[in-house]
């Protein structure tokens, strides 16, 4: 049996978790920074990184009993070098050097997309046994939807990637977020957009989707702004595009109830539509066997029963808790690594704009 250390420090969760033979979660522990950064309405960069460093040593040791494994049951410690917030990014980093050159364990640096797209590899996933018959299962089409990324990935095998298409703006998740703040809705955005579009009409409010040359680009900064006019209909004066987070409480007190809602479903179901009709047609021009959704955004019910309805190939995504972030992911990536020889040096540096390719 091969036992991988996985951390995680690449935004603002500091997590650790033990993966057995790439598909086996033996622990898996998350410390979210998201009631740290709630008052800020987004995530602090320089925060993060302190509360990384905070958090980061007692988050390994829990992870490492909750396995109860010791050090010396590990095949090697794997983590996330990028994409990610710079200094967010080296606290795990470092903290993986050290750990790794103390024990004399293998070092192994894990692309964050690479980590997401991996979940579904676990054995809790729905789409483990179609993933899991090895060279069969490939071409796969991934979907990456997260704070800070929206791309169509085709996977052409384990680590041989061809992008597709990502956003040329703004990421989903960053939309959700930016769209809750508008609305007076809290951080993160993405579950309360969800809550509120609960009791919402999606056909109230009609916003037009981005029309782009490139066929598997997105775009959703349009899609911002429209909500921002539509805002402004009920409250004139006060938000202007750079005014979303200051201006969140007044907007908040002059839209009704059920206006918010009637905009978190509109906004919800355009952003839905526009990430589900980019999946179906890259589906079908590449003659995937399956389509792996992966990322926060992941975890938005309404985008999951409209693939899951829209797709005639399988549909493999996390469970919601492994959507976010954590380093599950990052274990089942260090496997597939380690069984390719494929460590990393002491030099291995932080690569905050790290590409999947
Ligand atoms: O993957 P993730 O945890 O971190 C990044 O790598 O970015 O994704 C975080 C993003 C946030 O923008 C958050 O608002 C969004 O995922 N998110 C959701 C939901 N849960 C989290 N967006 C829509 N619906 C959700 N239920
Ligand atoms: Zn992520």
């Amino acid at each position: 049996m091969t036992l991988i250390l996985g951390i995680e420090s690449s935004c603002d969760e500091t997590a650790a978790a033990v993966i057995a033979d790439g598909v086996e979660i033996r622990s898996n522990v998350v410390a979210s920074q998201v009631d740290l950064h709630r008052q800020y309405g987004g995530v602090f960069p320089e925060m993060a990184s302190r509360q990384h460093v905070k958090a980061i040593v007692p988050v390994i040791a829990e992870a490492m009993a909750e396995a109860e494994a010791g050090w010396e049951d590990l095949d090697a410690i794997a983590v996330t070098h990028g994409p990610g917030l710079a200094g967010s990014l080296l606290v795990g980093v470092n903290v993986a050097k050290g750990l790794a050159y103390g024990r004399g364990l293998p070092l192994i640096g894990v692309n964050h997309l690479e980590a997401h797209i991996a979940t579904n590899w676990l054995s809790v996933s729905p789409v483990h046994d179609l993933v899991s018959t090895g060279s069969d299962a490939f071409p796969l089409l991934c979907l990456i939807v997260s704070g800070g990324h929206t791309s169509l990935i085709l996977m052409h095998d384990l680590g041989r990637y061809e992008p597709l298409g990502s956003t040329v703006d703004d990421a989903a998740g960053e939309a959700f977020d930016k769209v809750a703040r508008l609305l007076g809705l809290e951080y993160p955005g993405g579950p309360a957009v969800q809550r509120a579009a609960k009791d919402g009409d999606p056909r109230a409010f009609s916003f037009t989707r981005a029309r782009l040359d490139h066929d598997y680009d997105f775009s959703f900064s349009g899609l911002k702004t429209a909500v921002l006019r539509t805002v402004q209909q009920y409250d004139p004066d006060l938000v202007r595009p750079g005014d979303m987070a200051s201006g969140e409480q007044r907007t908040a007190r002059k839209l009704r109830p059920k206006t918010v809602a009637d905009l978190a479903a509109s906004f919800q179901v355009t952003v839905v539509d526009t990430l589900v009709d980019k999946t179906l047609r890259a589906a079908a021009e590449y003659g995937v066997h399956g389509v792996l959704m992966a990322g926060g955004v992941a975890a938005n019910r309404a985008l999951r029963e409209t693939m899951q309805d829209a797709l005639n190939v399988p549909l493999g995504m996390p469970p919601i808790s492994l959507a976010t972030d954590n380093a599950t992911g990052v274990g089942v990536v260090g496997y597939w690594a380690l069984q390719r020889g494929q460590t990393a040096g002491w030099d291995l540096d932080v690569v905050p704009r790290l590409q999947l390719a």
